[in-house]
């Protein structure tokens, strides 16, 4: 995102997942258009507080955890409560549905989905307080391509979809919003292991005939997160430079 207006001053931002790839992107994002934010990770993302500075804020979180979102609540009170909540932590492995097993299973739903409930459950009441917030849950144009191996994966994505549909009707009434952004293959650690043939296969789809990379995902949380897409939500929202087309 290129636009250099401090479009966040003020706000209070925590994003799950910041140690690496996308959800680090995400932080520095929301840190360069002048949010405070609070960078969690199942350890302290250290690197991500080192580049953002004095702007950030780390604590530890693992999103399948009630009590890590219980504690992180309470402790981001002090800084004034928190109004923007980007779910970004995910989990993906590979797992034909003949090799699914019921172990792998929950814990995609507890990291890809319980996050988001738990998100909100521990979030709303100071947003509503102050009658401004957003959620954004960072879903996965794959809910809508022929990827074998995945049926865990695209049912967790799905529902982030589903649930921010939800949230967004019983939330609008205070100026919160709640919304989704799917991303398409980008280059992090967690795609690393794919050949360049591999990727190459999934950007040739695409209009944009190029590998995304973490920053072209941040542009569309900036948007969705700022006071000029107040009158947005329960939307889902596609970044992956034109591969997956919906409607
Ligand atoms: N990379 C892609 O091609 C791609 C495409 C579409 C959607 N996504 C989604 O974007 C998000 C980020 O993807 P990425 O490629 O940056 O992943 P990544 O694996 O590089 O980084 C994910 C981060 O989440 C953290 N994490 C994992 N489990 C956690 C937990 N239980 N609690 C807290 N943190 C946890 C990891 O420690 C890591 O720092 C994921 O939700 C993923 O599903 C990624």
């Amino acid at each position: 995102m290129n636009t250099k207006i401090k479009t966040h001053d003020g706000r209070n931002a925590l994003i799950t997942g910041t140690g690496q790839g996308i959800g680090q992107a995400i932080a520095l994002a929301l840190a360069g258009r002048g949010a405070r934010v609070v960078v969690t990770d199942l350890s302290l993302p250290q690197d991500t507080l080192n580049k953002i500075g004095s702007a950030a804020f780390g604590l530890q979180l693992d999103v399948t955890k009630e009590e890590d979102w219980q504690s992180v609540s309470l402790k981001t009170q002090e800084l004034g409560g928190v109004d923007i909540v980007v779910n970004n932590a995910g989990y993906f492995p590979n797992r034909p549905i003949d090799e699914l097993d019921l172990a792998t299973w929950r814990r995609t739903m507890a990291t890809n989905l319980d996050a988001h409930f738990l998100s909100a459950k521990y979030f709303l009441p100071t947003m509503k307080k102050k009658k401004w917030g957003r959620f954004v849950g960072i879903s996965s144009n794959m809910v809508g391509l022929t990827i074998p191996g995945m049926s865990h994966y695209i049912t967790s994505k799905m529902g982030i979809i589903g649930f921010m549909r939800g949230l967004a009707n019983d939330v609008a009434g205070y100026g919160i919003t709640a919304n989704a952004v799917l991303p398409g293959l980008t280059n992090t650690l967690a795609t690393a292991s794919q050949s360049d043939e591999m990727k190459r296969a999934t950007w040739e789809q695409q209009a944009i005939k190029r590998l995304g990379e973490p920053e072209d995902i941040t542009g569309a949380i900036l948007f969705l997160t700022s006071d000029d897409a107040s009158f947005i939500t329960g939307q889902a929202l596609v970044v992956d430079g034109g591969q997956y087309r919906v409607g």
